[in-house]
């Protein structure tokens, strides 16, 4: 399925209302226009930091000083970072009923703090840290200092919980994801490059289950042209808006239905 010269945001709005049972997929991208960096591109932090000195749960372990370093940067910038108009207009969309459940692989938690109630995080979240000896947990702001290595009772190392490289998906966020996309009418796919896995695979299971993929991205991705069915060009708050007025403007969608 294919825009085929109809307006994509009319095509992908046509889809939204009449399937209704819709979920999103959200990356980074999502959170950009909140200030958040992307990992992937020039201004990235992978640019800047190499994810197999930085993100892995190996270099935590040998070297927690030098990887809270980075920890932190993400920490104080996720710590000021607001919802914007495209973490709103998904919440929207969710009291619409369009939208039943985000799954997100961003640690930030804006899309609960723009409203959402059904968000899966597939990679943890900044919020909550972990003990790696005792597994207790501590809210973020507890315990972390900017400059610190945050330390459990116990002593030992707290880590985000969030998901490291050579770390597994918490197992729940996994099969609830999972189940999402099998049993999706449409999956929209927001601001990621889609290249890390198991993530990258949810589009695949949705499409296979029988869902339309709608992929909103300025950027082409390994999805654009294959398993998306449809690629809005764009920022997700400009096309997350257009999407919502089309909507709005079509009488076949109630809010709050
Ligand atoms: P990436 O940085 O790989 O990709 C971000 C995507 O967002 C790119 O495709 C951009 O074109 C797109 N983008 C940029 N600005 C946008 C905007 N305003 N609106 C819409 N899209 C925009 O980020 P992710 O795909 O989320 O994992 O990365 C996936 C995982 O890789 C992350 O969760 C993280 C990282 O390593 C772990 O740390 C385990």
């Amino acid at each position: 399925m294919r825009a085929d010269g109809r307006e994509p945001i009319r095509e992908a709005s046509r889809l939204l209302a009449g399937r209704r049972n819709a979920v999103a997929l959200t990356g980074a991208g999502i959170s950009v226009e909140s200030g958040i960096p992307s990992f992937r591109g020039s201004q990235g932090m992978w640019a800047k930091y190499d994810p197999m000195e930085y993100a892995t749960l190996h270099s935590f372990m040998q070297s927690p000083r030098k990887v809270w370093n980075m920890l932190s940067e993400m920490v104080s910038v996720c710590g000021f970072a607001v919802p914007n108009a495209a973490h709103k207009g998904l919440a929207t969309l969710e009291a619409m009923g369009v939208v039943r459940a985000v799954i997100t692989q961003n640690v930030d938690g804006l899309h609960q703090a723009a409203g959402s109630r059904r968000v899966i995080e597939y990679h943890g979240n900044l919020d909550e840290l972990v003990c790696v000896n005792c597994w207790k947990r501590f809210p973020t702001r507890d315990r972390w200092t900017p400059g610190d290595v945050p330390r459990c009772d116990c002593g030992e190392i707290l880590k985000p919980n969030v998901v490291l490289f050579g770390e597994p998906i918490p197992w729940l966020a996994q099969e609830q994801a999972e189940e999402e996309a099998r049993t999706c009418g449409v999956l929209v796919v927001i601001g990621t490059s889609a290249q890390v896995s198991p993530a990258c695979d949810i589009p695949r299971i949705a499409k296979e289950s029988g869902a339309a993929v709608v992929e909103i991205n300025p950027e082409e991705t390994s999805l654009s042209g294959n398993v998306a069915d449809l690629h809005l060009w764009g920022s997700a708050s400009e096309v997350i808006g257009r999407i919502i007025e089309r909507l709005k403007e079509a009488d076949d969608v109630t809010p709050g239905h």
